[in-house]
């Protein structure tokens, strides 16, 4: 859901899933759909539903999960990957500014909060997974060197956050339908 350009859903094609992936601005093509998940007519049950960096998007988190929960079999699977912008605090915005060439973290963490504002923080989104799914695999992990397009940031901001130098903003989660 929220399958963007669909580099993963055609992933996931080509490893043999039957597939469907569905957003408002999906590329045309046999597995995909262009609808939101709200408007989404669509009884089928699936085995899993896989939701990339789209759920921070949604309006009605809570709905949306209930919607998702309701096209799965019975203990079928959610998958997230997702970040929570509400997860910077003062030394994760020191070390993104560095990272930027910018010394001052006051700009830092205003731009950041402008760039998020109305997006769900982790905190809003946590009781919706809650709330329809039983957690079965969560990790928090780096996510900021993906903000800056810098792949070769990803093991010193891992590190960083091993070390407790900052907090990890990235996260991945599993859980099963309730
Ligand atoms: C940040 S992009 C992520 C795209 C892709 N999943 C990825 O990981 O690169 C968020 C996507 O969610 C989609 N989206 C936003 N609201 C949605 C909704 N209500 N239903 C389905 N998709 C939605 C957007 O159109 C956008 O393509």
């Amino acid at each position: 859901m929220g399958c963007g350009a669909g580099n993963l859903a055609r992933a996931l094609d080509d490893a043999g899933f039957r597939i469907l992936a569905i957003d408002p601005e999906a590329p045309r093509g046999r597995i995909f759909r262009r609808t939101t998940l709200e408007e989404l007519d669509e009884a089928e049950p699936y085995d899993a539903a896989v939701a990339s960096y789209s759920l921070h998007h949604i309006a009605n988190v809570d709905a949306a999960l209930d919607k998702i929960a309701g096209l799965l079999t019975p203990r079928g699977s959610l998958v997230i990957e997702e970040f929570g912008w509400d997860r910077v605090d003062r030394r994760t915005a020191e070390w993104y500014g560095r990272k930027q060439g910018e010394p001052s973290v006051e700009s830092v963490l205003e731009a950041w909060r402008i760039e998020h504002e109305g997006l769900h923080g982790y905190d809003a989104m946590r009781p919706a997974f809650d709330a329809h799914f039983a957690e079965v695999f969560f990790e928090w992990r780096p996510y900021l060197y993906r903000c800056l397009e810098r792949d070769e940031l990803e093991d010193s901001e891992r590190e960083a956050i091993a070390r407790g130098k900052i907090r990890a903003v990235g996260f991945r989660y599993v859980g099963l339908r309730r």
